[in-house]
Protein backbone atom coordinates (compact mmCIF):
# COMPACT_ATOMS: atom_id res chain seq x y z
CA UNK A 1 0.00 0.00 0.00
CA UNK A 2 1.36 3.18 -1.02
CA UNK A 3 1.38 5.99 1.73
CA UNK A 4 -1.63 7.66 2.28
CA UNK A 5 -3.54 5.52 0.56
CA UNK A 6 -6.38 3.93 2.09
CA UNK A 7 -6.44 0.05 3.34
CA UNK A 8 -9.56 -1.43 1.88
CA UNK A 9 -11.88 -4.83 2.51
CA UNK A 10 -14.04 -5.95 0.01
CA UNK A 11 -15.29 -8.18 2.86
CA UNK A 12 -16.04 -4.47 5.05
CA UNK A 13 -18.37 -3.37 2.44
CA UNK A 14 -20.37 -6.32 1.64
CA UNK A 15 -20.54 -7.19 5.37
CA UNK A 16 -21.68 -3.58 6.87
CA UNK A 17 -25.09 -3.35 6.54
CA UNK A 18 -25.88 -6.83 8.16
CA UNK A 19 -23.98 -5.90 10.93
CA UNK A 20 -25.26 -2.64 11.14
CA UNK A 21 -28.81 -4.10 11.26
CA UNK A 22 -28.16 -6.00 14.48
CA UNK A 23 -26.18 -3.37 15.99
CA UNK A 24 -29.00 -1.14 15.68
CA UNK A 25 -31.26 -3.58 17.30
CA UNK A 26 -28.82 -4.56 20.21
CA UNK A 27 -27.28 -0.66 21.10
CA UNK A 28 -30.12 1.36 20.97
CA UNK A 29 -29.41 3.33 24.48
CA UNK A 30 -27.12 6.00 23.79
CA UNK A 31 -23.60 5.10 25.11
CA UNK A 32 -19.85 4.48 24.43
CA UNK A 33 -18.55 1.39 21.83
CA UNK A 34 -15.56 0.47 22.22
CA UNK A 35 -14.14 -1.02 18.49
CA UNK A 36 -11.33 -4.14 19.19
CA UNK A 37 -9.06 -4.77 16.24
CA UNK A 38 -10.52 -2.28 13.71
CA UNK A 39 -8.36 -3.18 10.73
CA UNK A 40 -8.89 -1.15 7.89
CA UNK A 41 -11.22 1.73 9.77
CA UNK A 42 -14.27 1.03 7.36
CA UNK A 43 -16.74 -0.31 9.94
CA UNK A 44 -15.64 2.76 12.37
CA UNK A 45 -16.21 5.23 9.56
CA UNK A 46 -19.17 4.15 8.25
CA UNK A 47 -20.71 2.38 11.33
CA UNK A 48 -20.18 5.34 13.13
CA UNK A 49 -21.73 7.33 11.10
CA UNK A 50 -24.82 5.78 10.97
CA UNK A 51 -24.86 5.44 14.46
CA UNK A 52 -24.84 8.99 15.95
CA UNK A 53 -26.12 8.23 19.51
CA UNK A 54 -23.04 5.92 20.41
CA UNK A 55 -19.14 7.27 21.50
CA UNK A 56 -17.75 4.86 18.94
CA UNK A 57 -13.87 4.02 19.58
CA UNK A 58 -12.04 2.04 17.29
CA UNK A 59 -8.85 -0.03 18.67
CA UNK A 60 -6.11 -1.94 17.21
CA UNK A 61 -2.43 -2.82 17.37
CA UNK A 62 -0.49 0.32 16.54
CA UNK A 63 0.49 -0.51 12.85
CA UNK A 64 -2.85 -0.44 12.03
CA UNK A 65 -3.75 3.27 13.14
CA UNK A 66 -2.39 5.37 10.08
CA UNK A 67 -4.98 3.41 7.80
CA UNK A 68 -7.57 3.77 10.31
CA UNK A 69 -6.88 7.78 10.37
CA UNK A 70 -7.20 7.92 7.05
CA UNK A 71 -10.80 5.89 7.25
CA UNK A 72 -11.69 8.29 9.55
CA UNK A 73 -11.40 11.46 8.03
CA UNK A 74 -14.10 10.91 5.98
CA UNK A 75 -16.96 13.71 6.28
CA UNK A 76 -19.25 11.48 7.39
CA UNK A 77 -17.21 9.28 10.34
CA UNK A 78 -18.23 10.21 13.69
CA UNK A 79 -15.61 7.81 14.98
CA UNK A 80 -13.04 9.30 17.87
CA UNK A 81 -9.18 9.18 17.32
CA UNK A 82 -7.89 5.43 17.24
CA UNK A 83 -6.24 3.62 20.15
CA UNK A 84 -3.34 1.53 20.13
CA UNK A 85 -5.06 -1.74 21.94
CA UNK A 86 -3.28 -4.89 21.86
CA UNK A 87 -6.26 -7.26 23.57
CA UNK A 88 -2.46 -8.90 25.15
CA UNK A 89 -1.50 -5.67 26.52
CA UNK A 90 -2.80 -2.79 28.86
CA UNK A 91 -6.61 -1.50 28.33
CA UNK A 92 -8.24 1.87 28.65
CA UNK A 93 -9.08 2.79 32.06
CA UNK A 94 -13.24 3.59 31.94
CA UNK A 95 -15.65 1.13 31.35
CA UNK A 96 -17.93 1.05 28.06
CA UNK A 97 -21.76 -0.02 26.96
CA UNK A 98 -20.81 -2.03 23.87
CA UNK A 99 -17.92 -4.08 22.56
CA UNK A 100 -17.94 -5.01 19.47
CA UNK A 101 -15.24 -6.58 17.27
CA UNK A 102 -15.32 -8.04 13.98
CA UNK A 103 -13.28 -10.95 12.54
CA UNK A 104 -10.82 -10.90 14.93
CA UNK A 105 -11.28 -14.30 17.04
CA UNK A 106 -9.88 -16.56 14.21
CA UNK A 107 -6.38 -13.94 13.82
CA UNK A 108 -5.79 -13.75 17.48
CA UNK A 109 -4.56 -16.99 19.18
CA UNK A 110 -7.00 -18.73 21.65
CA UNK A 111 -5.08 -17.29 24.78
CA UNK A 112 -5.72 -13.32 23.03
CA UNK A 113 -9.21 -14.47 22.59
CA UNK A 114 -9.14 -15.54 26.19
CA UNK A 115 -7.40 -12.15 27.28
CA UNK A 116 -10.16 -10.46 25.03
CA UNK A 117 -12.90 -12.11 26.49
CA UNK A 118 -11.30 -11.62 29.98
CA UNK A 119 -10.60 -7.65 29.82
CA UNK A 120 -13.42 -6.92 27.61
CA UNK A 121 -16.21 -8.17 30.44
CA UNK A 122 -13.99 -6.62 33.07
CA UNK A 123 -14.35 -2.90 31.01
CA UNK A 124 -18.31 -3.64 30.35
CA UNK A 125 -20.81 -1.31 32.02
CA UNK A 126 -23.65 -2.78 34.17
CA UNK A 127 -26.36 -4.18 31.25
CA UNK A 128 -23.85 -3.98 28.42
CA UNK A 129 -23.41 -6.01 25.49
CA UNK A 130 -20.37 -7.98 23.72
CA UNK A 131 -21.09 -7.92 20.27
CA UNK A 132 -18.45 -10.50 18.28
CA UNK A 133 -18.87 -10.52 14.34
CA UNK A 134 -17.40 -13.65 12.31
CA UNK A 135 -17.34 -17.42 11.61
CA UNK A 136 -17.97 -19.65 14.05
CA UNK A 137 -18.13 -23.52 14.47
CA UNK A 138 -21.24 -25.30 16.17
CA UNK A 139 -21.09 -28.25 17.73
CA UNK A 140 -16.98 -28.71 17.20
CA UNK A 141 -18.32 -28.80 13.53
CA UNK A 142 -17.61 -25.98 10.52
CA UNK A 143 -21.04 -24.79 8.84
CA UNK A 144 -19.86 -24.82 5.27
CA UNK A 145 -16.80 -26.24 3.36
CA UNK A 146 -16.04 -22.32 2.84
CA UNK A 147 -15.28 -21.81 6.46
CA UNK A 148 -13.40 -25.27 6.50
CA UNK A 149 -11.23 -24.20 3.18
CA UNK A 150 -10.93 -21.17 5.21
CA UNK A 151 -9.63 -22.11 8.28
CA UNK A 152 -7.10 -24.65 6.64
CA UNK A 153 -5.88 -21.44 4.76
CA UNK A 154 -5.55 -19.26 8.40
CA UNK A 155 -3.58 -22.12 9.75
CA UNK A 156 -1.59 -23.10 7.19
CA UNK A 157 -0.28 -19.10 7.79
CA UNK A 158 -0.14 -19.05 11.77
CA UNK A 159 -0.94 -22.60 13.52
CA UNK A 160 -2.53 -20.42 16.36
CA UNK A 161 -4.92 -18.95 13.85
CA UNK A 162 -8.48 -20.68 13.26
CA UNK A 163 -12.16 -20.73 13.48
CA UNK A 164 -13.22 -20.68 17.01
CA UNK A 165 -16.30 -23.15 18.44
CA UNK A 166 -19.27 -21.46 19.44
CA UNK A 167 -19.84 -23.35 22.53
CA UNK A 168 -15.82 -22.70 23.66
CA UNK A 169 -16.63 -18.99 23.50
CA UNK A 170 -19.88 -18.94 25.38
CA UNK A 171 -17.58 -20.82 28.28
CA UNK A 172 -15.41 -18.25 28.37
CA UNK A 173 -18.04 -15.41 28.92
CA UNK A 174 -19.93 -17.86 31.32
CA UNK A 175 -17.30 -17.53 34.29
CA UNK A 176 -18.25 -14.24 33.71
CA UNK A 177 -21.61 -14.42 34.24
CA UNK A 178 -22.48 -13.44 30.89
CA UNK A 179 -24.58 -15.72 28.19
CA UNK A 180 -25.48 -15.86 25.34
CA UNK A 181 -28.24 -13.11 24.23
CA UNK A 182 -29.20 -13.09 20.62
CA UNK A 183 -27.20 -15.53 17.52
CA UNK A 184 -27.38 -13.63 14.07
CA UNK A 185 -26.78 -15.49 11.16
CA UNK A 186 -25.20 -13.12 8.86
CA UNK A 187 -24.42 -13.73 5.09
CA UNK A 188 -21.57 -15.73 4.02
CA UNK A 189 -21.61 -18.09 6.49
CA UNK A 190 -20.75 -15.42 9.68
CA UNK A 191 -22.77 -14.42 12.59
CA UNK A 192 -22.93 -12.11 15.25
CA UNK A 193 -22.80 -13.49 18.90
CA UNK A 194 -24.14 -10.74 21.32
CA UNK A 195 -23.51 -11.30 25.49
CA UNK A 196 -24.72 -9.52 28.20
C1 LIG B 1 -9.06 -9.88 9.74
S1 LIG B 1 -8.70 -8.38 10.53
C2 LIG B 1 -10.34 -7.74 10.81
C3 LIG B 1 -10.34 -6.26 10.78
C4 LIG B 1 -11.73 -5.61 10.82
N1 LIG B 1 -12.34 -5.71 12.12
C5 LIG B 1 -12.63 -6.19 9.78
O1 LIG B 1 -13.69 -6.72 10.11
O2 LIG B 1 -12.27 -6.10 8.59
C6 LIG B 1 -8.17 -8.88 12.15
C7 LIG B 1 -7.84 -7.73 13.05
O3 LIG B 1 -7.51 -8.24 14.35
C8 LIG B 1 -6.48 -7.44 14.86
N2 LIG B 1 -5.76 -8.15 15.93
C9 LIG B 1 -5.07 -9.30 15.82
N3 LIG B 1 -4.47 -9.59 16.99
C10 LIG B 1 -4.82 -8.61 17.86
C11 LIG B 1 -4.53 -8.35 19.22
N4 LIG B 1 -3.73 -9.16 19.92
N5 LIG B 1 -5.06 -7.25 19.80
C12 LIG B 1 -5.85 -6.42 19.08
N6 LIG B 1 -6.17 -6.61 17.79
C13 LIG B 1 -5.65 -7.69 17.18
C14 LIG B 1 -5.60 -7.18 13.65
O4 LIG B 1 -4.70 -6.12 13.86
C15 LIG B 1 -6.64 -6.90 12.58
O5 LIG B 1 -7.01 -5.55 12.52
Amino acid sequence: MASGERPFSQACENNKGPILAVLQQHCQAAGTLLEIGAGTGQHAAWLSAQLPHLIWQPTDVAANLPGIRLWLQDACSRALEPLVLDVAGDWPEERFDYLYTANTFHIMSADQVVRCIDAGCGHLSEGGRFLIYGPFNVDGRFTSESNASFDQWLREIDPQRGIRDQAWIEAQFARHGLGLVADHALPANNKVLVFG
